[in-house]
């Protein structure tokens, strides 16, 4: 008997998502987008997939991308000043977790964070930062959240789940690519991210966009395979984000 319910949704996208909060579309400030029209591009692409709102996360990665609160919101003013401000959520960074970023987070300084004290932190894909324990633990103590960007990036991670799992353990979000469950970054990353999402361990997604080449691998993957039901067993804050910093 022929099932008309067989077939996949004709129109795959990310509708469910809405909310976009790792992005480097603030132009001239990392290796994202490096002018205002390009990364306008970008929101205006993702937006055509169906995310409506995006906060921006540049890096601030001393001696690579040595970005202030200050300078990353300079840049969001240009995208307040477009056409899109009302793709705008809002502004964060992506910190490296290092020296530097330790004795910033001991000077007491204001971090660029997410809605409700949330920060995104990442580390070197190579090798785990000593320190990450011990700022997930300071960081909690000084009234913010950690969210880990990417745990399933990290090579040190792969094949082993339960150090993911330890540091959501002690507090720290776990936020996962959407690109890495197509295996745009590679078998590993894409092992890695389908086990955290099967096992309900991710708490936010982002599309950590960089550039028109990762739209264009969205854009080409999301037509093969659905990516909502991968978090079928997560409970996904990324509405809850927005909802925060607008109710
Ligand atoms: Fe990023």
């Amino acid at each position: 008997m022929l099932n008309i319910f067989r077939g996949k949704r004709q129109f795959q996208n990310l509708d469910w998502m809405q909310i976009d909060m790792h992005s480097h579309i603030l132009p001239g400030l990392d290796d994202g987008a490096s002018t205002l029209a390009d990364g306008l591009q970008l929101m205006e692409r993702l937006n055509a997939l169906g995310i409506q709102k995006f906060f921006f996360t540049p890096h601030i990665f001393q001696g690579m991308y040595p970005n202030t609160t200050q300078g990353i919101a300079n840049a969001y003013e240009l995208v307040l000043g477009s056409n899109y401000t009302e793709m705008a959520a809002g502004f964060a960074a992506e910190y490296m977790v290092d020296t530097f970023f330790d004795s910033l987070l001991q000077s007491g300084e204001k971090l660029a964070t997410l809605p409700n004290n949330q920060i995104l932190i990442e580390m070197s894909y190579i090798q785990e930062s000593s320190l990450i324990e011990k700022v997930i633990f300071d960081l909690q103590m000084q009234g913010y959240k950690p969210i880990l960007a990417h745990p399933e990036r990290y090579v040190f991670y792969h094949g082993n789940i339960k150090a993911i799992q330890r540091l959501r353990e002690l507090g720290c979000l776990l936020q996962l690519n959407l690109l890495s469950l197509y295996g745009y970054y590679g078998p590993n990353e894409k092992k890695t991210a389908r086990l955290l999402s099967e096992k309900g361990l991710v708490d936010l997604v982002g599309t950590d966009i960089h550039h028109m080449r990762h739209v264009k691998a969205l854009e080409h993957w999301i037509r093969k395979e659905d990516l909502w039901p991968y978090f079928k067993r997560c409970n996904l804050q990324n509405q809850a984000l927005y909802d925060i910093a607008y109710a």
